[in-house]
């Protein structure tokens, strides 16, 4: 028990400096990511929201050595990944989580709810990306005007609101207008305000639909976030599937990004290779021919140790010459 307990620690500290991150402080991450952090923690993943912990493993209860742990969280939370109907976590020690509670990444807030359901409100492996997002609106606004945004699949609107932050303008489009709901919330929480006027708009709507629309509208973006859920289903039924409809969603997004923008592709597909995934992105641009459209991918934030599960591309449309816009974001 001892050596475990001083691996748990040893895994503690070497993930502290991201505690630090390069917007302000974080205080949500993976403190633990299975056989990644050692073979003797394989199957076991914890992951830190402001001091309570959510412990997901699968067939097995929490290890008992966690209520050794020093300095102890304020919770934990034991989440089934075995169990079919995703259902919250459950209280396993510490003091009940009553309540949706706040976390900080990069120095925005955003709210938790352990009871929301599976999926507690933000998703911590998508931390990079959205302080990518955020350096590039940055850098943009230094450059030129506010980014145009638009985040597809939006759930809380953690990408908008990291967008926001950066001065750009929002579009956040989710199936789920409690999502949306919990969106604005995640705006106001960091004196974002969520309306049209102050240049942030919602819509609850099928992805897709809302793609094609805002083609006839003629609409254009700087960035679009494309991270779509590996299986969904829209009101009319009508089915989403990485694996098959990836490309296509691409080929709907693409045509509405503006010369020297950016669009983000993100799956947790894990039975797509990477160049699987590739490939069915190329599927859904148009050929390159020396236009400047680059693909570049990234890896996954530090604390996620173990299996490399989330594959994210950021695509590049580059100017007639790009090699300023390219330059601008390889810098990061
Ligand atoms: C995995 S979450 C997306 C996570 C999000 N990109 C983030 O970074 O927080 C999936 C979200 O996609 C939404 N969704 C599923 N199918 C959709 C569709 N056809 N059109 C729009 N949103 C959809 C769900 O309601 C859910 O909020």
């Amino acid at each position: 028990m001892d050596s475990l307990l001083a691996n748990f620690s040893a895994a503690r500290v070497r993930r502290a400096p991201l505690r630090a991150g390069a917007f302000g402080p974080t205080d949500a991450l993976r403190l633990l990511d299975g056989a990644g952090d050692g073979p003797e923690f394989t199957g076991l993943t914890i992951d830190d929201f402001a001091g309570r912990w959510l412990v997901s493993t699968k067939n097995l209860p929490p290890p008992d050595w966690l209520r050794q742990v020093a300095p102890a969280p304020r919770a934990i939370y034991w989440k089934r990944l075995e169990v079919k109907d995703k259902e919250p976590p459950q209280f396993w020690a510490g003091e009940r989580v009553a309540a949706p509670f706040e976390i900080v990444e990069n120095g925005l807030r955003f709210q938790v709810d352990f009871a929301a359901g599976y999926s507690q409100g933000i998703f911590l492996d998508q931390r990079d990306n959205r302080a990518a997002l955020r350096r590039w609106c940055v850098a943009t606004e230094q450059r030129e005007a506010p980014a145009a945004v638009l985040n597809l699949f939006a759930y809380t609107c953690a990408f908008s609101v990291a967008a926001a932050a950066a001065g750009a303008q929002t579009v956040s489009v989710d199936l789920s207008s409690v999502s949306l709901t919990r969106g604005r919330e995640n705006f106001q929480l960091n004196q974002l305000d969520p309306t049209p006027a102050s240049g942030h708009e919602f819509y609850a709507a099928d992805a897709r639909e809302f793609l094609r629309r805002a083609a006839k509208r003629g609409r254009r973006f700087d960035a679009i976030v494309l991270d779509p859920p590996t299986f969904s289903r829209d009101r009319d039924g009508k089915i989403f599937r990485v694996e098959r409809d990836f490309g296509a969603l691409v080929a709907l997004a693409f045509p509405l990004l503006r010369a020297g923008g950016i669009m983000l592709c993100s799956t947790n597909q894990r039975t797509l290779s990477p160049l699987t995934f590739d490939r069915l992105l190329a599927s859904g641009l148009p050929a390159d021919g020396g236009s400047g459209l680059r693909r570049r991918s990234a890896p996954m934030p530090a604390d996620f140790a173990g299996e490399p599960y989330l594959q994210s591309v950021w695509i590049e449309r580059g100017r007639t010459s790009d090699a300023d816009n390219y330059a601008l974001f390889a810098a990061r």
